[in-house]
């Protein structure tokens, strides 16, 4: 027999389970606020490496900006451009270390992974923080976005052509205007580009080996999800379903394999 006080006991339970999932997530995720025990090494390791691009005062405007295309970020605003988190929200310790440690291929963003010790590049990505106070509200972090997991089908080839052609058609829809036809960059809107910064900005060349948001299926599709902050390129999260997402990451890495076989053609010839 089932009476009151059991059915009020398994309401308890289940409001305890449920609590304990929430306080799983919460204790997981925390806003990556400002650290400010690490900003005197920080700002020395400013100093010495970053000053002469990014500025004193972190506004991008460093002895050797004018020059530089794109130019370096301003820190002054909080807009990133390669985060793991939804559009509009500050990226993660994750991604900024990342940057710094790798640089940006293609740009005067250097590789500082070989310079600067784990310790250094932490202190350094937390006084960045200093230059914006949009670190100081837990409302601009979020965690990163879940990046679907690849479809069953992503492992069969025949089944990856059918599904690289079908990405090929919504390919031409949404992204060629910019990306070109054949996703090297120089689609009909690309000259007239502009940042949040107002600088011209290059859609990326999808065929570069080295993509600066990574060149796995998932770092494509973590991309499509997160947009890039700053720039025209924005998210296609709510514009393509998950299945249009991943068809047109089978066409793009379609054109990359391609592009990557006839570099090494050229390569072997005489
Ligand atoms: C020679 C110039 C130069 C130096 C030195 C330099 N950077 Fe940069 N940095 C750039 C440029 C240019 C960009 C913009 C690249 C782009 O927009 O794709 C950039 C972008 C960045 C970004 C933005 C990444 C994003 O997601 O938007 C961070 C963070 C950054 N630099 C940190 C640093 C730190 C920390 C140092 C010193 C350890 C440093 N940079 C030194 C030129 C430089
Ligand atoms: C309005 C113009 C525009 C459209 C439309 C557009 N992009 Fe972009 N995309 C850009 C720009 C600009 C960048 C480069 C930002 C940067 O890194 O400086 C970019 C960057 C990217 C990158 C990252 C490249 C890297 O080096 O990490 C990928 C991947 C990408 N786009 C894929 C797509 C796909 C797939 C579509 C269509 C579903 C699309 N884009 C539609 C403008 C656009």
């Amino acid at each position: 027999m089932v009476n009151f006080a059991m059915v009020s006991r398994l309401i308890i339970q289940l409001c305890l389970a449920a609590a304990i999932a929430e306080s799983v997530v919460a204790i997981e995720w925390k806003p990556n606020l400002p650290d400010t025990e690490q900003f005197p090494l920080g700002s020395y390791v400013y100093e010495q490496n970053c000053q002469v691009c990014h500025g004193p005062r972190g506004d991008g405007r460093g002895e050797l900006a004018e020059t530089l295309q794109p130019k370096p970020r301003s820190f002054r605003r909080g807009v990133f451009k390669y985060g793991s988190t939804p559009p509009g929200k500050l990226p993660t310790n994750d991604d900024l270390e990342r940057v710094v440690r790798n640089g940006l291929a293609g740009t005067n963003m250097g590789i500082f992974g070989d310079r600067l010790n784990a310790n250094e590049i932490r202190a350094v990505t937390e006084y960045i923080k200093s230059f914006s106070r949009k670190w100081r509200d837990p409302k601009n972090h979020a965690p990163p976005v879940t990046v679907p997991s690849a479809p069953s089908w992503w492992n069969d080839p025949s089944a990856q052509v059918e599904h690289a052609s079908a990405g090929a058609r919504i390919f031409a829809v949404s992204c060629a205007s910019c990306h070109g036809d054949k996703g090297d960059g120089n689609g009909i809107a690309a000259a007239t580009l502009r940042d949040q910064w107002n600088d011209p900005i290059r859609p990326g060349n999808l065929l570069s080996p080295l993509l600066h948001s990574g060149n796995e299926p998932k770092d494509l599709h973590r991309v499509l999800l997160t947009g890039i902050g700053g720039t025209p390129m924005v998210s296609f999260a709510e514009l393509l379903t998950v299945e249009q997402r991943w068809d047109v990451i089978a066409h793009v890495v379609a054109l990359r394999n391609a592009a990557l076989a006839d570099a090494e053609k050229k390569e072997d010839e005489p």
